[in-house]
């Protein structure tokens, strides 16, 4: 279903010693003996999510659209951005007549941004979906305080009607304010990391909600499920993985994720959470970028031609276009682009894609192809899967636990201390 391709050979990447060592990291994998095992409940959650709980969260998604025009998400990180990477890569890119929208919220700490959300919905229904599994985090906690008094000043008592809330089953701030106000609950499982989240309740709720088909979803993922997990030469989340680490040994430490698809910029930043946040620990790891083509050919573009070799580039390509326009032939040809006639604009891309990696490999950029074959929930559902299972492997290679995100308190601390929170004051 997808196709992972190289610039290079790929059997001269998959050593005898590489696949060794792939082998290991398969056994440590499957049988949960490596470094966070705790945390992979996502590797099996697809063959696992139930039918009823599916259904659970769709009747809970279609209330919402009941009663709501307008479902705002309060979350950050891995509390949002898998939502967020679905929603936008299977919407359209415009929409006059908004029937019902999600807007995320709690991803930064913004005054203008809140205060402006909440005088766009003025006048619109509102329900509210906050996502935090440790339930202290403090943008989201900080956007639920206003939402949360916003929902109360236009709804009173029925507010609680209104809001959701997705977070640990037994423990965190957050459980204690639902339990005491009465909100609905979704649970995020306890083996399961904030950016391996995506098909759970956290990512599922919101995408659902959206008008997606959540079944369809976890389907491509089950097929995922099931077609990846074998140790093969074959299997493309293990060459990926391999091709990744062999590059990084070979010094290029910067990944850049290439797409010519806009609507897939939302994957590009969930892709960077997931590396960057699984692997970059212990002074080591892939250093995660994106980029849009062509768009970004006319900025970045310049520096991955001729800038520092340490970079490879990823490129995500989507083989077939749901949604195209073909160049007409104009009477004048005064533009002189009637060479173009009868070319698609997909095809454009791809003829700009082959050109594009040509060139960047003939500047000293390995490259990497990742095949997509279409943009619908079934075939996204696979690619998450296989991105969050190409990921253990990358961070297992390179002796890092991909689960734990030590690094991201250091800051925590400092505004803390900064702000003086009670426990934090020395
Ligand atoms: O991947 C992760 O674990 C993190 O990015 C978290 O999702 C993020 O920090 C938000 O955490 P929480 O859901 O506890 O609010």
């Amino acid at each position: 279903m997808i196709s992972v391709t190289y610039s290079g050979n790929l059997n001269h990447v998959i050593t005898d010693e590489k696949w060794n060592e792939l082998h290991t990291i398969h056994h440590q994998l499957y049988q949960k003996q490596g470094a966070g095992s705790e945390f992979l409940g996502w590797l099996d959650w697809p063959s696992n999510a139930s039918e009823s709980w599916l259904g659970h969260i769709q009747q809970t998604a279609e209330r919402i659209r009941e009663q709501a025009d307008v479902l705002i998400v309060i979350g950050i990180g891995g509390s949002y951005l898998g939502a967020k990477a679905v929603i936008e890569a299977l919407s359209p890119y415009f929409q006059t007549e908004k029937e019902f929208e999600v807007i995320f919220a709690g991803q930064h700490v913004n005054g203008a941004y809140l205060k402006q959300l909440m005088q766009y919905v003025e006048g619109r229904d509102v329900a509210l979906n906050v996502i935090s599994k440790s339930g202290t985090t403090t943008e989201p906690a900080l956007a639920f305080r206003f939402l949360q008094q916003y929902m109360t000043d236009r709804y009173g008592s029925e507010a609680a009607e209104r809001i959701y809330v997705t977070t640990d089953a037994n423990k965190g701030a957050l459980l204690d304010l639902a339990k005491q106000k009465g909100y609905q609950r979704f649970v995020v499982p306890d083996d399961v990391g904030g950016r391996y989240s995506v098909l759970t309740a956290v990512g599922l709720l919101p995408i659902a909600a959206a008008g997606f088909d959540i079944k369809a979803l976890v389907q491509g993922a089950h097929a995922a499920e099931n077609e990846l997990s074998d140790l093969s030469k074959d299997n493309p989340a293990i060459q990926y993985a391999a091709l990744r680490h062999h590059l990084y040994e070979e010094g290029f430490t910067n990944e850049v994720l290439a797409t010519f698809e806009p609507a897939l910029s939302y994957v590009q930043e969930w892709w960077k959470q997931l590396y960057g946040e699984s692997e970059g620990k212990e002074q080591k790891g892939i250093f995660p970028v994106s980029v849009t083509y062509t768009t970004d050919l006319h900025s970045l573009g310049q520096y991955i031609q001729d800038g520092k070799r340490n970079l490879f580039e990823t490129f995500m390509i989507l083989d077939e276009a749901d949604d195209d326009l073909d160049v007409f032939e104009a009477t004048d040809d005064a533009d002189q682009l009637n060479y173009l006639a009868g070319t698609s604009l997909h095809d454009f891309n791809l003829v700009a894609y082959e050109g594009t990696s040509q060139a960047h490999l003939s500047g000293g950029v390995p490259q990497v192809a990742i095949r997509l074959p279409k943009l619908d929930e079934y075939h996204l559902g696979y690619f998450l899967y296989f991105f969050m299972l190409s990921c253990a492997y990358s961070a297992y290679q390179l002796d890092i636990n991909p689960f734990d995100q030590p690094g991201v308190e250091a800051y925590k601390t400092n505004i803390f201390k900064l702000l003086k929170k009670p426990g934090f004051e020395s």
